[in-house]
């Protein structure tokens, strides 16, 4: 038997689930003037290299990267923003005006060792707001994402917030970093002490050495004063928004394009891997990528992760049912209860017996499938024109036309 690839998942039974939550976040998204965008789930190895970071653990170690045919160097997306934003300049999207919106769902690809909540190809919804310094763009960003987490029900989420500063005052920050960690380095994990070097920021989000991230010099004292005000801007907005959230200096996000506000979405119920949300501003990801300084903002959330949340909370739609099962006494009736079913199938869900199954086991069928109703098709329906609608919730049969069975269906579901 050939089996699906370690770090994969096929979605079956829980497919209406992802399209309920998907259909929510696109009205939420599509209700603050997001426009979805569709890009390649694969691009040239250059983009994630420029954008996501070479010293990053996604460069590093997880990209799906391959020669393809024509000897060019192709990954399968790690992460959506480096695509919107190529394809912003690719596109010139900037002449269009700014700000640009849009939003995306659709599948990752990271090369990590799987375990609950994080897979190989996982999937992500996305925001990205295109152009604004402000801080009121962030503040839209975030709230877009506690709206779409509570339009699906999701309520036990914890959001933190931090700032990471910018050119001018990180470098600062990050020598304060060096000289805190120092004297302590050979007792950090292996990661801490590879990254002390290259990426000294992601020290502060190690699982391993909370306490010693815990009495590290804090960002928010080495803001410039540019950085504090933004800071301060967008918190002054998320109060009005009377959104709750924590000031918490250990989230630097594992992808270097980000200055200024970062976020993460906690639930943590989830165990190791908590994090359903993460985002936050990257002002020269389009310098970056050769198109004009373009400040922007945005946010991921991994919808696994958003799946096993709304499971843990029971905040799960009901499974979709037939409205009507259509049943036939016997053979000769089955071309006339499919002409049936296409007629009803244009405004209703239908389902027929597709086994040549005896009358009552098509009904013992119907009531296993939930259908609300079942129609029965015989011979002498056929004649008369009048069907036998068997209300499956309360056992009640009336003998109706098909005309009548419409309104009938119309008025009750
Ligand atoms: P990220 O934090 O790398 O950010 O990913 C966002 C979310 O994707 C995470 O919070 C998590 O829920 C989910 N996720 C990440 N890796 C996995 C995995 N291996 N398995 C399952 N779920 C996963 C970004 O990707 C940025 N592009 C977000 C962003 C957009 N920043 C600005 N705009």
């Amino acid at each position: 038997m050939i089996k699906k690839i370690k770090g994969t998942n096929d979605v079956i039974e829980d497919l209406y689930i992802w399209e309920w939550v998907e259909e929510k976040f696109r009205n939420v998204a599509k209700n603050l003037g997001f426009l979805e965008i569709r890009t390649p789930i694969f691009e040239a190895t250059e983009l994630f290299n420029r954008s996501v970071g070479t010293d990053t653990d996604i460069v590093q170690k997880e990209m799906y990267t391959f020669e393809d045919k024509g000897g060019r160097s192709i990954t399968l997306r790690p992460e959506g923003t480096a695509s919107v934003m190529r394809a912003f300049v690719e596109h010139s999207l900037d002449s269009k005006g700014l700000p640009q919106k849009f939003f995306y769902i659709g599948s990752m690809f990271r090369y990590e060792r799987p375990q609950a909540g994080r897979l190989r190809q996982f999937h992500q919804y996305g925001v990205e707001l295109i152009g604004s310094p402000l801080p009121i763009a962030d503040a839209m960003v975030i709230l877009m994402a506690t709206e779409s987490l509570k339009a699906i029900g999701l309520s036990n989420f914890k959001l933190k917030i931090n700032s990471t500063g910018c050119e001018k005052c990180r470098p600062r920050y990050k020598e304060a970093l060096r000289e805190y960690y120092k004297p302590i380095l050979a007792k950090l994990c292996d990661d801490c002490q590879t990254r002390y070097d290259k990426n000294i920021l992601r020290l502060l989000d190690c699982k391993r050495d909370v306490e010693y991230a815990k009495s590290a010099p804090n960002i928010i004292d080495y803001l410039c004063d540019d950085c504090k005000s933004h800071f301060e801007g967008v918190r002054r907005l998320l109060d009005t928004l009377g959104l709750e959230y924590e000031i918490d200096p250990s989230i630097v996000r594992g992808l270097d394009y980000y200055t200024r506000t970062v976020f993460e979405i906690k639930y943590p119920s989830l165990g190791a891997q908590d994090a359903i949300l993460g985002g936050g501003r990257y002002d020269h990801l389009v310098e970056e990528l050769g198109g004009k300084p373009t400040p922007s903002v945005g946010f991921a959330a991994g919808m696994e992760r958003i799946m096993i949340a709304l499971k843990a909370e029971n905040k799960l739609p009901s499974p979709p049912i037939p409205d009507v099962y259509v049943v036939t006494v016997s053979e000769g009736q089955r071309p006339h209860a499919l002409k049936i079913s296409r007629e009803l199938s244009k405004t209703f869900s239908v389902d027929v017996d597709l086994m040549g199954r005896k009358l009552k086991s098509q009904f013992k069928n119907a009531s296993k499938e939930g259908a609300r109703y079942v129609l029965v098709v015989g011979e002498d329906e056929i004649k008369s024109g009048t069907y036998t609608l068997k209300d499956m919730s309360n056992g009640n049969q009336m003998k109706l036309s098909l005309e009548d069975v419409m309104k009938h269906l119309e008025k009750t579901l």
